[in-house]
């Protein structure tokens, strides 16, 4: 499709939904700076695009956020779309779980994406063009016991979003978030899900090129809240109607692993 972007960047795009939007921004013809730690990775895909920049860099950390926030805020070398798409869960029991993966999941999920979020309206807003798209979950809905920190992670991006699409409407530039329900990628190793995930149906799964085209297409749209698939879009929709404690329990069951 053609989008109404004509620079982009992608964090955590050396794999998952975010090397899907980057090679479907790159088929578009469209130069995108792609963000992570793992360098190689992201080199490869630039390979495959033209016009393609790797920066390579970890998030968690001050000096890393530091960096990709100088480079959305360029002023030579402008970029249209910013996406904050890295992330990661940690599942288990709250209390029994390693206290610094929890900091760098919080550091990761909130204070890069806040950080990241400030830089491209600060820059796209007195331009009076831009878009941001910030990728949040399902989890960020309703409670998850056992990945306590993650769904609280989303809940903050989904509202912290929501409020800035209200903010900015009428400059030019258009905030979108993105809620995934499950899609098969490196998040279940990463979070330690696998084992339970793996047991769950079919046609609970989305597939990564569904929730990125979903991604990019409800930004370029000015969509408020994106949710791919109509099974997950029930699931949000019943959550604003069942009663918090029920939501909480039957989460609850979900992950019980
Ligand atoms: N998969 C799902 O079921 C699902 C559902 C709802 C929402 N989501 C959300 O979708 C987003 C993408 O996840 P995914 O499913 O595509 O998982 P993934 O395949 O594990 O991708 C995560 C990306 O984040 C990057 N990343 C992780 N730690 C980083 C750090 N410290 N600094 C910079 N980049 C970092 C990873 O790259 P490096 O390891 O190279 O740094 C990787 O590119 C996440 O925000 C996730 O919470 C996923």
């Amino acid at each position: 499709m053609g989008y109404p972007f004509t620079s982009a960047l992608v964090t955590g795009a050396s794999s998952g939904i975010g090397e899907v939007m980057a090679d479907l921004l790159g088929r578009a013809g469209v130069p995108t700076v792609v963000v992570a730690r793992r360098g190689d990775r992201l080199a490869e895909i630039a390979d495959r695009h033209d016009g393609f920049e790797v920066l390579a860099a970890d998030l968690t950390t001050p000096e890393g956020q530091q960096v990709v926030a100088e480079r959305i805020a360029s002023v030579d070398r402008p970029i249209d779309l910013v996406v904050n798409n890295a992330g990661f869960g940690t599942s288990g029991t709250f209390h029994e779980l390693d206290v610094d993966r929890l900091d760098r999941e919080v550091q990761l999920n909130i204070a890069a994406l806040t950080r990241l979020s400030h830089a491209a309206l600060a820059t796209m807003v007195p331009r009076g063009r831009g878009w941001l798209l910030n990728v949040s979950s399902i989890a960020g809905f309703q409670a998850a016991p056992k990945l306590a920190v993650y769904a609280a992670t989303k809940a903050y991006v989904t509202s912290f979003t929501e409020s800035l699409h209200e903010e900015v409407s009428g400059t030019g530039v258009k905030v979108s978030v993105l809620c995934p329900g499950l899609t098969r990628t490196e998040f279940q190793q990463v979070s330690s899900t696998d084992h339970y995930a793996d047991t769950f149906p079919d046609f609970v799964w989305t597939t990564v090129d569904d929730v990125a085209n979903a991604g990019l297409d409800g930004v370029s749209k000015g969509r408020t809240v994106v949710v791919p698939g109509v099974l997950y879009k029930g699931v949000v929709a019943a959550s604003g109607i069942t009663p918090r404690g029920l939501a909480r329990r039957i989460s609850g069951l979900v992950q019980r692993g």
